[in-house]
């Protein structure tokens, strides 16, 4: 699976519907399990800081850009559309024949890394919230952007 999402806040909606609908191919059920449910929640997380935190620096807003048609959600994190890019991919992979399937799932932006405030106040439980619904989470922070890698392990 690979997904290009739009800098812009209806993209955590459009990677969750995208997702649930490639899990559900892989996976055969409907609804899906709770740990295909802990994946998607975790995915969604990994792509909303990517809107929320990536592409802060004033060169890169651009209010001259509408938000990507009428679907759009309202309510926006950031209201604007940014310059920049985040990019989904899954796949499957399987260590030995007789291993379970895990799932690999990356979040990619073109961003700037920014260190977690001191006192994050009401917010700064993403992480952490990831990393208790996937069987790994290993973030790489990269000059060039920020390369989030979830793994987690398939029940069926
Ligand atoms: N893709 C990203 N690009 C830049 N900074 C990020 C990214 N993901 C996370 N961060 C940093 O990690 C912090 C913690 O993220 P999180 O736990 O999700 O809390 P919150 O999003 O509520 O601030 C963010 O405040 C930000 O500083
Ligand atoms: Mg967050």
């Amino acid at each position: 699976m690979h997904l290009e999402l739009p800098v812009h806040a209806s993209a955590p909606a459009q990677a969750r519907r995208e997702v649930a609908s490639w899990l559900q191919q892989l996976c055969g059920l409907l609804p899906l399990c709770e740990v295909a449910e802990g994946l998607i929640f975790a995915m969604s997380e990994a792509v909303t800081n990517s809107i929320d935190h990536a592409f802060v620096e004033a060169d890169t807003i651009r209010p001259d850009v509408q938000p990507p048609g009428p679907s759009a959600t309202t309510g926006q994190a950031c209201g604007q559309e940014r310059l920049g890019l985040v990019i989904l991919d899954g796949w499957v992979a399987k260590a030995s024949a007789s291993a379970k399937r895990h799932v690999v799932l990356t979040v990619v932006d073109d961003g700037r890394w920014r260190p977690p405030p001191t006192d994050p106040g009401n917010r700064g439980r993403g992480l952490a919230m990831m990393k208790g619904f996937v069987d790994q989470v290993d973030i790489d922070p990269k000059p060039e952007g920020t390369v989030v890698r979830l793994q987690q392990a398939l029940e069926c």
